[in-house]
């Protein structure tokens, strides 16, 4: 098979992990006899820096005409210190996500057996933790109107019935596919968007019986994710609850390192770890790549190569289990960025030696 992937690598440790995650998705490409072209891009500071916009129409241009979008980090440090900055490298993400119209953004959290000791939870609270979030990507408070005077701002946060629909009956469909559990989360003692979204939710529940539905209030919902956190199968929740809930829920693994994410519209499809990007460990060669290569693995899962993507899995496993992880997950170890990546390409290339 062929594939062309629009590679944007944006900012801080983006660059670092996409590679590695490059280096993967070229084992896998000679071990199946796939191509897959990479067309780099500039997004985020570093496309404000080198072409004066954080979403130059290039990249734009290229992501649109492309099988699958895959992204690095996005945001420094130089601008997030500056209140008063016109430009900012978020909006090269937000512009992205609204042009290519990126309405639902899935974000799955499993837990690795191997690293359970790490999770900031004790073990027992992590048996069957298997949840995937659901994420509105294009509206609410993120999209609403914007009011900037000298002494009053405003951020409305607005919802209309067909954006809570589509992403609903995405998260519907994925809970028929699991455990038959879906949990919205809102605010709708207090909003009027949540109170939308209850509606919608429960008139579309009438056509899943099988599903069981559960409705929590962000506030108790955060509480909920660490006291028991095995409760939750899938969830759906808007944009600004989705975007803080699942930094939450990333982080029970042990390393918000780990989580990979795809973004999906009518048209296109964009894969990116959850992390940020993390501008302390920029250019040192530490970051975790596993949630860039796991995200490699959701676009090939995605593209019907089932069986590579297993193969990714399988070897970020091994590697794990070999304790070849970056400091985040083992303060002790000496391994970085780029050896954990090589781990990741000999298993898969070694794998290509058994079958021979
Ligand atoms: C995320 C990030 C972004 C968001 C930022 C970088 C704009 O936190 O993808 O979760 O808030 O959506
Ligand atoms: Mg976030």
């Amino acid at each position: 098979m062929e594939k062309s992937i629009a590679v944007l690598k944006g900012d801080g440790i983006g660059p670092e992990v996409i590679n590695q995650a490059l280096h993967v998705l070229d084992a896998i490409a000679s071990k199946y006899n796939h191509t897959f072209n990479y067309k780099e891009e500039l997004i985020g500071a570093i496309g404000i820096i080198e072409s004066d916009s954080p979403l130059p129409d290039k990249t734009l241009k290229t992501c649109k005409a492309s099988d699958a979008i895959f992204l690095g980090a996005i945001g420094d440090p130089m601008f997030d210190n500056n209140p008063y900055a016109k430009i900012r490298p978020e909006q090269g993400l937000l512009k992205l996500r609204k042009s290519l119209e990126l309405y639902a953004n899935i974000r799955p959290v499993k837990i690795f057996d191997s690293l359970k000791h790490l999770s900031p939870l004790k073990s027992e609270r992590l048996e069957n933790v298997d949840l995937v979030i659901y994420r509105e990507l294009t509206g609410g408070i993120y999209f609403g109107e914007k009011i900037k005077e000298d002494k009053y701002s405003a951020d409305l946060c607005c919802y209309e019935v067909f954006e809570i629909e589509r992403i609903a009956k995405m998260a519907f469909n994925e809970a028929m596919r699991r455990n038959k559990k879906l949990c919205l989360i809102d605010k709708a003692n207090v909003l009027e968007t949540s109170r939308l979204w209850r509606q919608v939710v429960q008139e579309m529940a009438l056509s899943y019986p099988e599903v069981e539905v559960d409705y929590l209030f962000i506030d108790n919902a955060a509480m909920q994710m660490i006291i028991n956190p095995s409760q939750f199968d899938v969830i759906v929740t808007s944009n600004m609850f989705g975007d803080i809930i699942s930094d939450e829920a990333s982080v029970l693994g042990g390393s918000i390192g780990l989580l990979p994410s795809a973004s999906y519209g009518k048209e296109y499809k964009m894969y990116e770890p959850v992390h940020g990007s993390y501008p302390q460990a920029k250019g040192k060669n530490i970051a975790n790549p596993i949630a860039a290569i796991l995200s490699a693995e959701m676009m090939l899962r995605d593209f019907g190569m089932i069986e590579e993507a297993n193969d990714i899995a399988t070897a970020v496993k091994k590697t794990i289990e070999e304790n070849i992880v970056t400091s985040d997950l083992d303060p002790t170890s000496d391994f970085r960025c780029s050896d954990v990546g090589n781990a990741v390409t000999n298993f898969i290339n070694e794998s290509v030696n058994e079958l021979v």
